[in-house]
């Protein structure tokens, strides 16, 4: 298997990194013109979001394509994830919502193979933007999911639940299951554009650059991507200062 070093750009904070992330986001579009902007939920995103809408002098004209849904939720439901992007992405730049695609479906994988190829009929996804999780998760892949796995339906661990748990009020309000792209998914899109803030996720990143690539740190399979940066604060990077950054 290759194994790419993904380019690293270190920045002050979140803000910072939001505005380089959306500049990169930008010359990606600008490039690949028929894509899709694969986009993250979650808190780490927001500035890249805001950053987005005050660089981009138009609308943004692409399929938004989100990396996950928590099952067993309603439709509209307001943490949903696709009212989530809804918000703070459709919104900001302009996307009306039919444009916005997550994964979605049934306890069979018809629902995860129906999205994949409406992706893939769409022209594929020109970047994919990733937070990581503190246990090194993508999207919804827990440590031990395949480097190979496709778009699922999975069950969450206590963690990912309690830490997604700030949005419902209580761990009990947070679904058990959701729908996630798999790994294997992630890595088709043309480029991959992982942010990571804060002290909490610095054992993470670590572990996710330097240590083995394979299913303990989901994350690690971004160095299977030839095309893939890294955009990281002073904190994330703690547990890396080694590591020469390459602007
Ligand atoms: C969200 C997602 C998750 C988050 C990760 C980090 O769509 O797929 O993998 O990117 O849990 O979450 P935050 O950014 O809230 O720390």
């Amino acid at each position: 298997m290759a194994d790419f070093t993904p380019r690293l750009v270190a920045v002050d904070d979140a803000i910072a990194g939001g505005r380089v992330a959306a500049r990169i986001l930008l010359e990606a579009l600008a490039e690949d013109t028929a894509g899709a902007l694969g986009v993250a939920t979650g808190s780490t995103p927001l500035t890249t979001w805001e950053a987005l809408a005050e660089q981009s002098p138009r609308p943004i004209d692409r399929l938004l394509v989100g990396l996950d849904e928590y099952a067993d939720l309603p439709r509209g439901h307001p943490q949903s994830f696709r009212r989530v992007i809804e918000r703070q992405v459709a919104d900001r730049i302009g996307v009306p919502y039919e444009r916005v695609i997550v994964p979605e479906g049934d306890d069979s994988d018809a629902g995860g193979r129906e999205f994949e190829r409406l992706v893939e009929r769409s022209g594929g996804v020109a970047i994919q933007v990733l937070g990581i999780g503190r246990n090194g998760h993508v999207a919804f892949n827990e440590p031990g999911s395949s480097l190979q796995s496709r778009t699922r339906t999975v069950r969450l661990t206590d963690e990912t639940r309690s830490d997604n748990a700030r949005d419902f009020g209580s761990i009990d309000d947070v679904p058990q299951r959701a729908f996630t792209q798999g790994i294997g998914t992630i890595l088709s899109a043309r480029r991959l554009l992982l942010l990571a803030w804060g002290e909490s996720k610095s054992t993470a990143l670590r572990s996710a650059l330097t240590g083995p690539i394979g299913s303990r740190v989901p994350a690690s399979a971004i160095r299977l991507h030839p095309r893939c940066t890294v955009v990281a604060d002073r904190d994330a990077l703690e547990e890396l200062r080694h590591v020469e950054p390459r602007a």
